[in-house]
This record gives C-alpha cells, sequence and structure tokens, in this order.
C-alpha cells in the first residue's frame, strides 16, 4: 500500500513568518575575517566584501542575520569598532585577536547589499546597560544626542533603524562571560529593556532562552522563570540546538529536528501561562526564535581551532536531510516559531564555504536555499500515513543529554499555501526506499503544473568541495496533475519540493 499525505486548504497552523530563513555572523574564526570580509583580496570590492560570497548569500536570501555573536558578544565593546581608530582586544570567547576592523556600520553596509534585516545582540555578560543603551542610540536615534551625533561623524547620517535585539547571548551557559542566574539575568535584562525602549520605542527585544541541555542543567526552570519575569517586556524568547551524529547512527541522527519540535512545545506551553497571567494590551504573543541551530559535532575541540581557523564542519548528505528537517519543523510550528537563524553564514559551521582562491556552497546550503526562496504563506496541518520506527538511546549532540524517539515518520513532511498555490516539502528519512506516495487534496482539486526539486547524493555520506557539487539541488521534471490524487515517489535519503 502507498503511503498517504492528505493536503486540507481548511486545517491551518498559522503564517509563516520570512523570518525563519535568517542566518548568524559572528565575530569567530573566518566567519567575517576570511569570509564575508576580506580586505586586499582580489576577489573583494572596494570596501573589502568578498563577491563570490556576497553573490552566494544573495541565493540564500536569509531574511534576518543575527550579529555580532554568540559568546563573542558577552565581552564585545561595540565602540571598539566603530569610527577612524579601532581597538585591538584580547577575544576570549573563542582565544584570538579581535581587530575591530569591521564592526556596526561595515555591518549594517552589508545588510544592505544582501537586503536583509539586521538583528543585533547586546553584551548582557560583562556589558553594562548603559552601554547597550548607548548602542541604540548611536543606531536608532536620528540627531541631537551625543551617540546620534558620533555615527553622523563616522559617515552615517541616517540612523541604521534595527528593530531586533536580543538581551545578550546563551546566559544560561556556564561557559557565557559574564554568566547569571535566571533571576539576576531577568532582573538586568529588564532594565536594559527599559533603558533601550526608552532610547527607541519600537525595537523588538529577544530574551535569552535556554541554550544549556546538559543532563545537569535546568533548562525549563530558566524558561519559565524569564517568561515569567520578562513577560511584560520582551518580543521573542530565543532557543539554541546543536545536533550531531558522534555513534554514527544514521537514523537516530535523522530524527534530531523532532527533539527541536518537542521543546518548542514545551517552551509554547510556558508562553500560554505566561499570556494569560499577563497584562499585555493589544500586544502579539511571546513568539520563539530558534536564532541559533545547526548540525555542529565534528568540529568542537581545540584542535579545530588553528590558525585563524574555528568550527570548519565539512558538511554531508545527511546533514542537509537533518537542516530540511529543522525547517520542516519550523513550519510545522509556526504559530509560534517565527524567527529562525541558522549558525553561522560561512565558514564557522556555515552553508558557505571558502579559501583564498574561492568557495564552494556546502550541502546543507540547498535546502536552506529552497526553503527561503519558495516557502511562504499559511503553513498547513498535513496528515501523513507511513511506516515509522523508533531509535535506541542516544546523545543529541555533543555535550547535550540523550532522548529516545518513538514512531519517527519516514516521510517529514509539510506544507504551505499562498495564493492558490501548495508548497509540500518531503524529506525522506529512508536510507535505501523509496518510498511511493498518494497526495491527496481534501479541499478542491489539484490542477495544472507543479515544478519538483530534489535534493540528494549518492549516498548520505556525501560531500561538496572546491570544484565538487556532488550533493545540490536538481530540478525535475515538472509533474502534471488534475484532480484530488496525485502520486509521487520520493527516493532513499532525499529532500524534495513539489511546487
Ligand atoms: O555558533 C557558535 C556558538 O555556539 C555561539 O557563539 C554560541 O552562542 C553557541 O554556543
Amino acid at each position: 500500500q502507498n503511503a498517504r499525505i492528505k493536503i486540507d486548504t481548511d486545517r491551518t497552523i498559522g503564517e509563516v513568518s520570512p523570518l525563519l530563513y535568517g542566518n548568524f555572523v559572528e565575530h569567530l574564526g573566518r566567519c567575517v575575517y576570511g569570509g564575508i570580509y576580506e580586505p586586499g583580496s582580489p576577489l573583494s570590492d572596494d570596501q573589502g566584501f568578498r563577491k563570490d560570497v556576497l553573490a552566494a548569500v544573495k541565493e540564500l536570501r536569509p531574511t534576518i542575520v543575527r550579529y555580532p555573536g554568540g559568546n563573542f558578544v558577552s565581552n564585545y565593546h561595540w565602540l571598539d569598532g566603530v569610527g577612524p581608530e579601532r581597538t585591538p582586544r584580547m577575544e576570549l570567547a573563542w582565544s584570538r585577536l579581535e581587530t575591530n576592523q569591521f564592526g556596526t556600520n561595515e555591518f549594517m553596509d552589508y545588510t544592505k547589499m544582501i537586503n536583509t534585516e539586521p538583528y543585533f545582540s547586546v553584551n548582557m555578560g560583562t556589558g553594562t546597560i548603559e552601554e547597550a543603551q548607548h548602542w541604540v542610540e548611536y543606531c536608532n536615534v536620528k540627531e541631537g544626542p551625543y551617540f546620534a551625533e558620533l555615527r553622523k561623524k563616522h559617515g552615517y547620517p541616517d540612523p541604521h533603524n534595527i528593530t531586533y535585539w536580543s538581551l545578550g547571548n546563551e546566559m544560561d551557559g556556564f561557559w557565557q562571560m559574564g554568566h547569571l542566574n535566571a533571576e539576576d539575568y531577568s532582573k538586568k535584562a529588564r532594565e536594559a529593556a527599559k533603558l533601550m525602549k526608552l532610547t527607541s520605542p519600537n525595537i523588538k527585544l529577544i530574551a535569552a532562552g535556554s541554550s544549556n541541555y546538559r543532563p545537569e542543567a535546568d533548562p525549563n526552570e530558566w524558561n519559565a522563570t524569564i517568561l515569567h519575569e520578562l513577560r511584560d517586556v520582551v518580543d521573542y524568547i530565543a532557543l539554541h540546538i546543536y545536533v550531531g551524529n558522534p555513534s554514527d547512527n544514521y537514523y537516530n541522527f535523522l530524527s534530531t529536528p523532532l527533539v527541536m519540535e518537542q521543546r518548542t512545545k514545551l517552551v509554547k506551553g510556558m508562553i500560554d501561562r505566561e499570556m494569560d497571567r499577563a497584562q499585555r494590551g493589544d500586544r502579539d504573543p511571546i513568539y520563539i526564535a530558534w536564532d541559533e541551530y545547526n548540525v555542529w559535532y565534528r568540529a568542537r575541540t581545540d584542535e579545530s581551532m588553528q590558525g585563524t581557523r574555528a568550527l570548519e564542519e565539512h558538511y554531508n548528505l545527511e546533514d542537509a536531510l537533518v537542516i530540511a528537517g529543522f525547517l520542516n519543523g519550523f513550519v510545522r510550528n509556526a504559530d509560534v516559531v517565527k524567527m529562525a537563524n541558522m549558525a553561522q553564514l560561512v565558514n564557522v559551521i556555515a552553508p558557505i564555504f571558502t579559501n583564498e582562491q574561492g568557495m564552494f556552497k556546502q550541502t546543507i546550503f540547498y535546502p536552506l536555499a529552497l526553503f527561503a526562496n519558495h516557502v511562504r504563506g499559511t503553513s498547513l496541518d498535513v496528515f501523513v500515513d507511513c511506516d515509522t520506527y523508533d531509535t535506541n538511546e542516544f546523545f543529541i549532540g555533543l555535550g547535550e543529554s540523550t532522548t529516545t524517539q518513538t514512531d519517527v515518520p519516514y516521510l517529514d513532511v509539510s506544507a504551505t499555501y499562498q495564493d492558490g498555490e501548495v508548497v509540500l516539502c518531503v524529506m525522506n528519512r529512508h536510507k535505501d526506499k523509496a518510498i511511493t506516495t498518494d497526495i491527496l487534496s481534501q479541499q478542491g482539486n489539484f490542477s495544472g503544473n507543479f515544478e519538483v526539486y530534489e535534493v540528494n547524493g549518492p549516498d548520505v555520506k556525501a560531500q561538496n568541495d572546491f570544484g565538487k557539487e556532488t550533493v545540490k539541488t536538481v530540478k525535475k521534471d515538472n509533474l502534471k496533475a488534475k484532480g484530488q490524487k496525485m502520486t509521487y515517489t520520493f527516493p532513499a535519503h532525499s529532500f524534495t519540493m513539489i511546487k
């Protein structure tokens, strides 16, 4: 019997936020220097931006880019990176020298070139609430006070008008410089929020939710406390997840995006409880921003930090399928997940990889680019009937807790609907078997030509490299459909988009 996917345009989950297709640029390894920015390189423009990287970033169409960290931000003093005199500093998060040659204004120039929304993180570690306020003033106030005038002196007469600001990074993690407990973080974040909003009332604030899922941590306690304490001031809670396949078990690994969905549902319950108690007037509820997610487990040790190199994961097809699983999961939870940022953009756990002579697109580039370019509109609650499997107990990623997943469907599906057009995204987790599937419309008929895109490769360990593109998106023959049913066979270990 064929597997079945039923699509009903009346069964809706929520609007897909365009901000689901974000990325992240941290001052780490070769993400900024040698990644997006390499002054003096024959591949760079007059300002120092790598033109080949820029073209690839534009294909990826990131809708929002987070900056400048990450762990880096917790000892970052933004004034070091603006104006004609730059102050070099010891960079303690990743043990480097930070020249501060690249800073706020260079990043803002880049966001304009790639037409993306900037998303800044303030230093809630070693920084003060006053320093955060000064940065908002520098970026968002037109003229008059000292820091607005300083920006003008630096050659930027118009304000940058940055809407999205996060109140620190991973403040629940013992590794974070200036790490706080949930009560102390909430107090500091609330006061920073007060000053930042007094300076620029329309900004949106993101609280640093849980990132520490080690067995000894209590991420639910952290999230419940900060949501309770900050519910009147924040617009989003940020969550982070990194998964991996350290024991080389394909089926366990392919189930890891479901952990993200389980955590989403837990936090959604906490948000609902606080919204019920809060007096938020007409304001939107708090949403979830998965503002760091990716596969990251190979390049985690000190040996992975060599010279200027750090966290340089080389991705394969199974990693790309996990990314497709994350993106499907965000779309399936579109009512509450309103932002997501793949960590990061270039070289550091990233979809784009460079050397001095050029670049290549990693496997994970392709599912992200497909979603960013095609998946919009209303997320639909699809019915899926297919074979399933159970995992044994395994570590979600390095330094993470363990999980067991039951009834993992071989077909991982999301669907969206906009202006009469359905986009169906299907990841076939099966390593060896193609799955023939009846796709049934419960409302109206399919009609016309459907475009079909597939990300696949010869085997799940296939990788791309300089001059070698083994895993990529292939446009298949159009599917013609008329009536309530179409049948499609999803190849083994593949991601397919039918539009
Ligand atoms: O993205 C790499 C690092 O992962 C970030 O700096 C930090 O926020 C997280 O632990």
